[in-house]
């Protein structure tokens, strides 16, 4: 089968589209012929080994696991020994994370509790957008916020996939949301519903004496202190991710903060997968839409993910595998 091969830490460029074997089940797994996978953070890093501290998790000298990609979206081709979940040509789709890596390629061989059933109204594009960005936003705004009817939103780095799926999610609550990013993203975002849009190099929304009941932040670039500013009294600061210095800040100060005012501060662990069924009854609602952009080939994964790196990107940077859409 073929599959993107990353050997040594350094530019995407570098990575190599290589025949490795078809890999065979295990007992707990399922083998899955990818249709679609999507370009996240992680493989941002993962593929530059950057930031340094990631390589505890990804290999000191070079990446552990040498095919990057954790979303996928697909048909069931085989099934390990001890497998129930599924039945072979299901279609299925997940975050691959908790399990290891490896949607770079044409097959996969994952941990069936990996995956879900993907409604046949989604394409396998859609459903690789889907389980990192969505449950991101919905365990930010809903499990961590306690998202109320008609609140003041603001999302910080809100043109990329977290953003575009948290601006649809707060909308299922009558929010009022503003979104913060930048470029060409902006007029984007106003038309699929924004309220309001700042462009983060032309204002610092910390310094606008706008308060907000919650704040969801993929890029955690300010100062604490400037961001409890922008909250209101009982509002709620949430951060997905973002700059680890400022991160590692946060967790020494939140406490400090919820000492001395109403104000909270959270920062998001992801569990992946989880309530994926609840956005699947979103999506074949009609509630949810994911926003793709491409989507690329299996081969073009290094531009891809160089295009990803340079966050010019709307929505989620999404890749065909394999064209299965006469499946679908
Ligand atoms: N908590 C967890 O367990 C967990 C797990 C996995 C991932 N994560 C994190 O979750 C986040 C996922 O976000 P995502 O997938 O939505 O990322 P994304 O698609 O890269 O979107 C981020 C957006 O932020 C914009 N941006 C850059 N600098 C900004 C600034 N100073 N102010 C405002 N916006 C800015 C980017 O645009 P430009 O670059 O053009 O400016 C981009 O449009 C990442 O931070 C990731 O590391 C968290």
């Amino acid at each position: 089968m073929k599959a993107i091969v990353c050997t040594k830490y350094g530019a995407p460029k570098d990575l190599q589209l290589k025949e490795v074997p078809k890999p065979i089940p295990n007992e707990n797994e399922v083998l899955v012929k990818i249709c679609a996978t999507a370009v996240n953070d992680y493989d941002w890093s993962l593929v530059r080994g950057k930031p340094y501290i990631y390589r505890l998790m990804f290999g000191f000298l070079k990446p552990k696991a040498q095919i990057p990609g954790m979303e996928l979206a697909g048909v069931v081709e085989a099934l390990g020994v001890n497998t129930t979940k599924f039945k072979l040509g299901d279609f299925v789709y997940g975050d691959i994370s908790a399990y290891g890596f490896g949607s770079f390629a044409e097959y996969i061989c994952i941990d069936e509790n990996a995956l879900i059933h993907k409604p046949n109204t989604m394409s396998f594009e859609e459903a690789a957008s889907i389980p990192h960005a969505a449950t991101l936003a919905l365990q930010g705004l809903i499990d961590t916020g306690k998202m109320q009817k008609e609140q003041k939103v603001l999302i910080n780095g809100a043109g990329g996939g977290m953003g575009t799926f948290g601006l649809q999610i707060a909308k299922l609550y009558n929010a009022e949301v503003t979104g913060v990013d930048t470029g060409d993203k902006l007029e984007t975002m106003k038309l699929i519903g924004f309220d309001h849009v700042i462009d983060y190099k032309k204002e610092d929304f910390t310094k606008n004496g706008k308060h907000y009941d919650l704040i969801l932040d993929a890029k955690t670039n300010r100062s604490i202190f400037s961001y409890t500013r922008s909250l209101s009294p009982n509002g709620k600061y949430i951060t997905v991710g973002g700059n680890l210095t400022k991160l590692f800040l946060l967790l020494i100060l939140k406490f400090w903060v919820s000492k001395f005012s109403k104000k909270r501060m959270h920062i998001v662990s992801l569990k992946p997968n989880k309530d994926l069924d609840y956005i699947n009854e979103l999506f074949e609602n009609g509630n949810i839409k994911p926003m793709i952009d491409g989507p690329f080939t299996l081969s073009e994964i290094p531009k891809a993910i160089q295009y990803f790196g340079k966050g010019k990107h709307k929505g989620k940077v999404v890749i065909t595998v394999v064209d299965d859409s006469s499946q679908v």
